[in-house]
């Protein structure tokens, strides 16, 4: 389980980060960076990870038009992010402009292959709150599913939705195509922003090839702790 659970490293504070990531290392092997922790670490942090064993998740949801989504994965991918991911709303010939990009670099550079991920419909946003800032007809798991498609298409790994999702993608996009979840709630945590959530359990029931979990380890009291009580509730699953 310990290759399947991706922790959130939300905050700019480049103390904090250090002490998050030499706090969780033995026991996390993802990290993802979002804007904060890259304006933090910038590019440093390809080899750091590398060096200490981890594996990088660049967070930072692409979306613009092909040529500058397709420089922005190369870039990511010849510095040596193991996961990339960007709005899957962005369109096929972005995804597409990406994916051959992310192949050149890999090829010149003789490195492997990131995990590509195409960003469906936030975590954040329930049907209601889909409805209103979307006006689409077709219903948020439509939308999730038709994105996801989308994104197989056009030559990416796997996508990032709600864990209330996998099922349907699953029967749309079969079982090698990644999907990585956030939205993960244990019990014991606060919901937050987030809507359309599980438990880690639940996630890795219905078939989550990776979560990821931002504030219910980074903001307890003991942030080893909580990574350790979500392993074992992954594992029980
Ligand atoms: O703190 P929390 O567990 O809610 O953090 C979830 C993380 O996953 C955040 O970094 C958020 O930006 C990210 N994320 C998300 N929903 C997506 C894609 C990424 O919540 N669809």
């Amino acid at each position: 389980m310990r290759d399947r659970l991706i922790v959130a490293l939300d905050t700019d504070d480049g103390e904090e980060i250090d002490w998050l990531s030499g706090t969780l290392m033995d026991t996390v092997r993802w990290f993802k960076m979002g804007f904060q922790a890259f304006s933090a670490l910038g590019m440093e942090a390809f080899p750091w990870f590398e060096q200490n064993g981890h594996k990088a998740f660049v967070d930072l949801k692409f979306h613009d038009i092909p040529n500058t989504v397709a420089r922005d994965v190369g870039m990511m991918t010849k510095h040596g992010a193991h996961m990339i991911n960007m709005h899957a709303s962005g369109g096929s010939e972005m995804m597409q402009a990406a994916r051959k990009s992310a192949e050149n670099a890999t090829a010149k550079n003789s490195i492997p292959m990131p995990i590509l991920l195409g960003v469906t419909v936030l975590t954040s946003i329930d049907e209601t709150g889909f409805q209103r800032n979307f006006g689409s007809e077709r219903g948020l798991t439509k939308q999730v599913v038709y994105l996801a498609q989308l994104a197989q298409e056009a030559g990416l790994s796997g996508v990032v939705a709600s864990p209330l999702e996998i099922e349907p993608i699953r029967k749309a996009c079969g079982d090698d195509f990644v999907i990585v979840t956030p939205g993960i709630r244990p019990k014991w945590a606060s919901q937050g922003d987030q809507r359309r959530i599980t438990t880690p359990a639940e996630a890795i029931q219905r078939g989550a090839d990776y979560i990821v979990v931002g504030r219910p380890i980074i903001e307890a009291e003991d942030p080893l702790a909580a990574a350790k009580t979500i392993l074992e509730e992954m594992k029980g699953a």
